[in-house]
């Protein structure tokens, strides 16, 4: 469930553990808080290491859960990625490695020749000597007039209302986008109603765009798109990948791995929609996008170099970072002296997250040109794991839910809003460089009904009809459904990018 992860096979119970850790560091006067979040914490264990006993059981060999970004099966030197992902397991309580696998895998992982529509002919499919070839196509040779579509800079496009839109709604069909992975393929998997991808986000004052797969191609074109964080922000991005791969046609169209990077590219545009899979934006042990593990995660909060040296150039940034923080209250950092993972402090959570995030921010005036470079923050993607939260005395965490909440009021869902408040912040502080933060939360809070649930895949195989009848355990509400909620998030995205000027820059009119 949680995104990437990877637990050990240890008895100790996280929920203990979570206690202790939490106690300092909440706030006097913050009884209600302090449950909140000891609950939240036993909720988050008890989902991620629920199983842990039993696999352990079954499986005496396995040392530790391993989430798997890159499937081993599906990578290798010298072979075609297909263009279906699977994210094996990923955020969820993945399954132990077989063996020694995950070695042999992390050696598997290297850059591999791109794909286009699986036909991958022999290797020498060239993205940019295609884009050459095409330079003389109808759409290469319209002048790149891109129309600006008109959200009005003061719009608050957070804030609004869910109306059912069965005309509109969704964007695209799951079958159509050869580009979902299996874990959020829900009517694949087995749902059998898709109400939850018909629902349209109306902000109070104004309307969010129509969705332009072209035009935003357009926008894109000679350019780079891309996802840095979570799981979460992984959603995103395929999300975004299946919005604007329909306006592609076949063959000209594929993805490529390239170490922690999946690169969607789109050859006629010469543009690409890419995710960097870095769970905290700064270095930690959890780097690796197939193993890593969120019970012993450690991070560098002030070392970004390594992953930010991709980042470079890229004409559109789209940043996450919160999930991996909510297991515990204490964030484990290594010491500065240190020269390996052995040593490590506890920190408590808000100020490591203040460090990773004034290192982020640094990095973006020292190294991001603004007139080029639109970067965007997107807010915490939250849980539906109680219930009990809203008021609900029949569903099982948020499986069978199909509608959207129709009032928050009152409602607590566990989501951190002091770290929300600390990302705003982080956001705003970069001198040079304007960051647009985006506020999913408020919208996705009310979505209880938009998550895989046990509509996805675990262990790398979608669940069996006995764990999809068993959401206490399994029901992932973490993650969401696609189509669905997140392609909202990406009409926000959109929104701001057409409408923005269209020398870059712009950013600075998504800043508020
Ligand atoms: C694991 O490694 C051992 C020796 O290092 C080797 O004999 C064995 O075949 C490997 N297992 C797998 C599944 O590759
Ligand atoms: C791909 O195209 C680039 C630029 O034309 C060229 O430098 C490179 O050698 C090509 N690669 C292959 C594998 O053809
Ligand atoms: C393709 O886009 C890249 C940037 O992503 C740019 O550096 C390159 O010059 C472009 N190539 C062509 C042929 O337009
Ligand atoms: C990690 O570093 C410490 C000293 O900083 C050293 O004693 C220890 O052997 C190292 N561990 C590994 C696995 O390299
Ligand atoms: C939401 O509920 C609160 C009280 O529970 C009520 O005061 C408020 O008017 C409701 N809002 C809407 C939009 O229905």
């Amino acid at each position: 469930m949680l995104n990437g992860v990877v637990l050990s096979l240890r008895r100790k119970t996280p929920v203990t553990s979570a206690k202790h850790a939490g106690t300092p560091n909440i706030r006097r006067g913050g009884n209600l808080h302090v449950l909140l979040v000891v609950g939240m914490l036993a909720v988050f264990a008890l989902v991620m290491y629920g199983e842990d006993v039993s696999t352990l059981a079954d499986h005496p060999v396995a040392r530790r859960r391993t989430e798997e970004y890159f499937s081993p099966d599906e990578v290798s030197p010298g072979r075609f990625v297909t263009t279906r992902l699977s994210h094996r397991g990923d955020g969820e309580a993945e399954g132990e490695k077989r063996g020694n696998e995950s070695e042999e895998a992390v050696v598997a992982v290297q850059e591999l020749p791109i794909t286009v529509d699986g036909a991958a002919a022999n290797g020498e499919v060239n993205a940019t000597t295609s884009v050459q070839e095409t330079a003389d196509d109808e759409a290469a040779s319209e002048v790149p007039n891109v129309p600006v579509v008109g959200v009005p800079e003061t719009c608050d496009l957070t804030t609004g209302e869910w109306v059912y839109d069965d005309v509109n709604y969704p964007l695209y069909r799951e079958e159509q986008c050869e580009f979902v992975s299996t874990q959020m393929a829900c009517l694949k998997n087995g749902r059998k109603e898709d109400a939850y991808q018909k629902w349209r986000w109306q902000p109070k004052d104004c309307s969010l765009p129509r969705f332009d797969a072209k035009l935003l191609l357009e926008r894109l074109r000679g350019k780079r798109l891309m996802f840095v964080g979570d799981s979460l922000n992984r959603n995103q991005w395929e999300s975004m990948v299946c919005m604007v791969q329909s306006a592609i046609p076949p063959g000209k169209k594929g993805l490529q791995r390239d170490g922690s990077r999946i690169i969607f590219i789109a050859e006629e545009y010469n543009a690409t929609v890419e995710f960097y899979w870095a769970p905290f934006l700064v270095e930690s042990n959890s780097d690796d996008p197939r193993i890593h593990s969120i019970r012993d995660r450690i991070i560098r909060p002030e070392a970004i170099e390594k992953h930010a040296a991709h980042w470079k150039g890229v004409d559109y940034l789209v940043f996450n970072t919160y999930i991996w923080w909510m297991n515990a209250e204490a964030m484990k950092v290594r010491k500065s002296s240190a020269t390996n993972w052995t040593e490590y402090e506890e920190v408590a959570r808000p100020r490591a997250y203040e460090r990773v995030l004034q290192t982020w921010s640094r990095w973006l005036d020292d190294n991001v040109d603004p007139s080029r470079t639109v970067v965007f923050f997107m807010s915490m993607s939250p849980l539906h794991f109680r219930g009990s939260d809203w008021g609900s005395t029949e569903g099982v965490k948020c499986a069978r839910e199909t509608t959207p909440l129709r009032n928050m009021t009152g409602i607590f869902l566990g989501t951190d809003m002091g770290m929300f408040e600390q990302a705003k912040r982080a956001a705003q502080s970069a001198e040079r460089v304007p960051v647009a933060f985006v506020d999913i939360t408020t919208m996705s809070e009310f979505r209880k009904d938009a998550h895989t649930s046990v509509y996805t895949t675990r262990q790398g195989a979608v669940m069996t009809p006995e764990q999809q009848a068993n959401p206490a355990v399994y029901a992932d509400c973490i993650h969401w459904c696609v189509p669905g909620l997140p392609d909202v998030w990406n009409q926000i995205m959109y929104a701001r990018i057409t409408s923005a000027a269209a020398t870059a820059g712009g950013a600075s009119a998504q800043r508020r």
